[in-house]
């Protein structure tokens, strides 16, 4: 079946199987592999992207389930000149060890963001049950969240003073 998926901004168009999951066609027909496959059972989290701007786990849709639609990856949030806020917190608060479960855990916390910035600790730790980290023990994966929701705030904080002297 042919599926046409904007990834990151980009349209692509492959002839898929009906069957192939929707990570497997990121990682495997577009190559990107920041978007990880920690499980079998769609508990871990680590293949979360956003579909039309909502957090997904990619292992629980088909490909052909996402044809028409918007998907953001790790690869399209930031870069390696202007990191994403949370791609900052990470790397400022030591949010990981191994890296396996991080791409997951920045998909899910930007759509944490993006609906409530200014999260508790109880906030994100819901938000992120479904986000499993074997390494850190998660404090300093809630620490970068806040770490991002403080930078998000004050970037703003910036550009309403500079429409008000404008
Ligand atoms: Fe998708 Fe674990 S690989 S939830
Ligand atoms: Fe290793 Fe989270 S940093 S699984």
């Amino acid at each position: 079946m042919n599926v046409t998926v904007t990834v990151n901004g980009k349209p692509y168009t492959r002839d898929v199987e009906p069957r192939l999951l929707l990570v497997h066609f990121l990682r495997e027909d577009l190559g990107l592999t920041g978007t990880h496959v920690g499980c079998d059972t769609s508990q871990c989290g680590a293949c979360t992207v956003h579909l039309n701007g909502d957090a997904v786990k990619s292992c629980t849709l088909l490909a052909v389930q996402a044809d028409g639609m918007d998907v953001t990856t790790i690869e399209g949030i930031g870069t390696p000149a202007a990191l994403h806020p949370l791609q900052t917190g990470f790397w400022e608060e030591h949010g990981l060890q191994c890296g396996f479960c991080t791409p997951g855990m920045i998909m899910s916390s930007a759509e944490l963001l993006k609906h409530n910035p200014s999260p508790s600790e109880e906030d994100i730790r819901l938000h992120l049950e479904g986000n499993y980290c074997r390494c850190t023990g998660y404090h300093n994966i809630v620490r970068a969240v806040q770490h991002a929701a403080g930078m998000m705030a004050g970037q703003e904080r910036r550009e309403a003073v500079e429409a008000a002297d404008d």
